[in-house]
């Protein structure tokens, strides 16, 4: 089965083509330098940006993969969630790519995609229950499935995501968009311990996250320093070894609080199986830290880790998941699809 995949959910126009779960192609085009100017993504520029290069990226991705639009099977693309004008270009290009081929096509919800991504290595065996952490910039969830395609959210963040912190952290130190692997690169050379930046909610009885305040106290430190220096020294406030030891601290705080969550929460519903996806999980450090704890706290659990390239917004892991839907035998209505930019797993 060709699988054509189409993720356009925020400022990433992605296109895919698989062979079942072999990915044959994987373009993604990045709207990183529009948006790095203004320190976030703008909605209209990446809706303007999705419509002038999504055509070509799926020229492109079919062109890799060298399969002509004939040959495909099957279509599937993200309806959600994500920026609603960015997910029309996708679902409108995709209902009409299927109408003119008359091919079905699969709607995927975008953090299923994320999850699937982990399944893109060969997994023999794989065995249920599932703990999945998704870490990405819109969100911080902890899901639990009981098989393929069925998702209990467990937790969740209360406010920012995990990749929001980094990227908001990262704009109140001048380091640039997107601010998680600029953090993460100096975090490699700072000290950890440094600051004693606090781990949020890592008592609290439930699977819940919140970030927004250790965001809050990085901004109480920019704000000191910006008292203690002069005004003519304002620009640099921190020498090159305080960033890295303020990202290395930070980052050692969220990811901290990340692996405590995941482990409890793998222990209480006694999971075989944990997972970790989204952007952040591309992050070194979360990474080494959830090997680490899974060898000694659950050393009888399986860690899956998706391969880097497949962590942050891509079209390959919405191929991923719509080949384990055709497998189930779900079917959709193109004309049902409709974008849902709060798209909720359960
Ligand atoms: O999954 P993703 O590509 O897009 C969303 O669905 O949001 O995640 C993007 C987020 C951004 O916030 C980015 O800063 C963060 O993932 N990110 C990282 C790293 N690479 C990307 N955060 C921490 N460490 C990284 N290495
Ligand atoms: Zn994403």
């Amino acid at each position: 089965m060709l699988i054509l995949a189409i993720e356009t959910s925020c400022d990433e126009t992605a296109a895919a083509v698989l062979r079942d779960k072999k990915i044959l192609s994987n373009v993604v085009s990045s709207q990183i330098k529009i948006h790095a100017k203004y320190g976030g993504v703008v909605p209209e520029a990446a809706a303007r940006a999705h419509t002038e290069v999504i055509m070509p990226v799926i020229e492109k991705a079919l062109s890799f993969a060298r399969v002509k639009k004939e040959q495909i099977d099957l279509l599937s693309v993200t309806f959600g969630p994500g920026l609603i004008t960015s997910l029309m270009i996708g679902v409108d290009t995709a209902k009409t790519l299927a109408f003119v081929m008359n091919k079905p096509l699969l709607a995927v919800n975008h953090l299923e995609g994320h999850i699937y991504a982990n399944f893109a290595l060969p997994v023999s065996n794989l065995q249920f229950p599932l703990l999945c952490l998704i870490v990405s910039g819109g969100h911080t969830e902890l899901v639990l499935m009981p098989k393929h395609l069925k998702y209990k959210v467990i937790g969740e963040t209360r406010d920012d995501a995990a990749g929001e912190a980094f990227d908001k952290v990262a704009k109140l130190l001048n380091l640039g968009y997107p601010g998680g692997p600029i953090i993460s690169r100096l975090a490699d050379l700072g000290n950890s311990k440094a600051f004693a930046f606090p781990r949020p909610m890592i008592q609290s009885l439930d699977f819940d996250f919140s970030f927004s305040g250790l965001k809050t106290d990085v901004l109480r430190l920019v704000r000191r320093r910006h008292l203690e220096t002069s005004r003519r020294q304002k620009k640099d406030i921190f020498k090159k070894q305080e960033l890295q030891d303020i990202a290395a601290s930070f980052q050692a705080a969220v990811v901290d609080v990340l692996v405590f969550k995941t482990a409890e929460a793998a222990k209480k519903f006694k999971v075989k199986t944990v997972a970790i996806s989204g952007g952040v999980a591309a992050n070194r450090c979360l990474r080494q830290k959830i090997q680490k704890m899974i060898k000694k706290e659950l050393p009888s659990a399986r860690l899956l880790l998706p391969p880097p390239n497949l962590c942050s917004d891509n079209a390959a892991m919405i191929g991923l998941c719509a080949f384990y839907k055709a497998r189930a035998g779900i079917k959709t209505a193109w004309d049902k699809i409709r974008v849902e930019e709060n798209a909720r797993l359960d």
